[in-house]
């Protein structure tokens, strides 16, 4: 980037990750809608986020709750009208909020007239838009490829004889990105959202995109151990990061490209789960590049043991380390795929995965309701929602404990709802809803919005660069600065009392009880995290 130049919004916003069925419902019958992210603006507006992704509204059967596509450019009744959709987005630009939509771009749902044509005949003028191969000599699948929800990643069709492939479930079937006419009619996709003014698409599935073109078994995992998913028996080596599905991100990427102004970048965000070497092969090149960032998991796949100081501090030089100089970070805590922070955590190291969550280098992203610490909430096996958690777990475990309705109030409903929650409420969300912690200030809402609106007045934390300081055990500090400006982020990971030499005023303590001018050396009490102003 040219020295001088502005930096762009997708640097410094904060993502906040809407899960439309969740969020707010506006005509009681218990799913959450468009109209209802519209009602919100203001409380993200106010929260000080800059950006909102919204989970996919497009008509779908919901047999993947909207990750099954029927049509991609619509929106289906149960969220809404495409005139909702205008008015979010022209309202959301109105609040300097920007829209992110997620692109399902790796497979449609089988009811999409798309592969409802593919499947129709061998010769159908859509059968190549699909992956589609012979039975193996045995009859049975044509290679062992798994699926991520259980079982073969193919299914047989018998009207035609055929195999058909999913990574998910069968009712996903897998776009075939060989054919340049999907690519095209994925690109003509992108292009009715641009033009309705969404600033930018997070990649759904963006590893999968494109398989081997020679159909090889993939290799066993030599470290699978029962227990772990049934999928992950085998290495991906053929079913994921295919060179092709980068240049199918290229070409994502170029059309956004084309749609981008100064101060008006149209952003790809990739879904990608890997390890550092291969994630950030998804920024492409300079020269060539893909994503703006992909998704970087890494504090979400962290285990709870594993949030001491010591393993944080080289989770993120490591990351830090193989990102290209000209790449910029990612940050999330939790998706609606996931267990939510603050039952992996625990409220308090909750507040302190906030702090470094918002103090990193590198754009954040929030999942809704994380900033009240709401916990996953319990669902028995007989009410599971999630179909992949019913099929692959058989109930026992599913995602809808992270994607519970957001708890806004006291109310029966918890103002998300004036009728029956599609799934259960938090149970505690009497005591923990946003107008609760509003009233209190010690409450992680507060936290959440000091500290964004800190990150917000403060570049050094925005946009600075990050250096590491020395600690004794136990404890994680960081310096963020620009030429102008410094602060250090003192994180306290350990169960007791650390003194750290640093003077300064402190901007911000997760206990949100001190500020000013503290002592040196700083005492940090068990678990508690600091912002400071270095005296110069
Ligand atoms: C992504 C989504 C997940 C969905 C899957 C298939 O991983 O985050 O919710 O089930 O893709 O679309």
């Amino acid at each position: 980037m040219d020295a001088g130049a502005p930096v762009p919004w997708w640097r410094i916003a904060v993502v906040y990750h809407v899960y439309v069925r969740s969020f707010q419902d506006t005509d009681g019958d218990g799913v959450g809608d468009l109209p209802g992210v519209l009602q919100r603006l203001d409380y993200l507006a106010d929260l000080g986020v800059e950006a909102v992704w919204l989970s996919p509204f497009y008509p779908s059967p919901q047999r993947d709750f909207g990750y099954d596509v029927a049509e991609y450019r619509d929106v289906d009744p149960v969220f809404g009208t495409l005139a909702d959709f205008d008015r979010l987005i022209s309202q959301a630009h109105a609040r300097g909020l920007r829209v992110i939509l997620d692109l399902v771009a790796n497979h449609t749902s089988s009811d999409h007239p798309w592969f409802v044509e593919s499947r129709s005949h061998r010769m159908s003028a859509k059968r190549e838009w699909y992956v589609w191969r012979d039975p193996h000599p045995d009859g049975g699948p044509p290679n062992n490829w798994l699926s991520f929800f259980g079982g073969p990643a193919w299914t047989l069709d018998p009207h035609t004889g055929q195999y058909y492939l999913h990574h998910y479930l069968p009712e996903q079937p897998d776009l075939n990105y060989r054919n340049p006419e999907v690519l095209e009619a994925m690109l003509e996709v992108m292009r009715f959202w641009l033009e309705r003014g969404v600033d930018g698409f997070r990649v759904d599935s963006a590893s999968h995109l494109v398989e081997d073109a020679h159909f090889r078994d993939e290799p066993p995992n030599p470290a699978w151990r029962p227990g772990m998913r049934e999928r992950d028996r085998l290495l991906h080596v053929h079913t994921e990061h295919q060179p092709e599905t980068h240049e199918v991100l290229r070409h994502f990427r170029t059309l956004l490209d084309r749609y981008s102004e100064p101060g008006r970048e149209r952003i790809l965000i990739g879904e990608v789960y890997a390890p550092n070497p291969i994630l950030v092969s998804y920024y492409g090149t300079s020269e060539s590049p893909e994503c703006h960032f992909p998704f970087n998991f890494a504090l979400v796949d962290l285990p709870a043991e594993r949030w001491t100081a010591e393993d944080l501090k080289a989770l993120v030089e490591a990351y830090e380390s193989s990102l290209p100089d000209w790449g910029w970070p990612s940050w999330v805590l939790g998706n609606h795929d996931r267990p939510r922070v603050a039952s992996r955590l625990g409220e308090e190291r909750t507040r302190l995965a906030h702090f470094l969550l918002l103090t990193l280098r590198g754009t954040p992203t929030l999942y809704y309701g994380d900033e009240l610490a709401v916990r996953d909430v319990e669902i028995l096996p007989d009410q599971v929602r999630d179909l992949p958690g019913l099929r692959e777990y058989g109930g026992r475990w599913s995602r809808d404990a992270a994607r519970a309705p957001m708890p806004w109030d006291d109310s029966p409903g918890a103002g998300f709802t004036t009728g029956t929650p599609w799934l259960p409420l938090p149970p505690d969300f009497r005591v923990r809803n946003v107008v609760a912690q509003r009233q209190d200030p010690g409450s992680m809402l507060h936290l959440v919005r000091h500290l964004l609106h800190l990150r917000r007045q403060t570049p050094a934390l925005s946009v600075g660069a990050y250096r590491s300081l020395p600690t004794p055990p136990g404890v994680y500090a960081y310096e963020r600065f620009t030429d102008r400006e410094r602060v250090q982020a003192v994180l306290n990971f350990s169960d007791r009392t650390r003194s750290v030499e640093a003077a300064g005023e402190i901007l911000l303590s997760t206990h949100l009880d001190r500020f000013g001018r503290g002592r040196t050396p700083v005492e940090l009490r068990p678990y508690e995290g600091i912002l400071l102003r270095p005296s110069a």
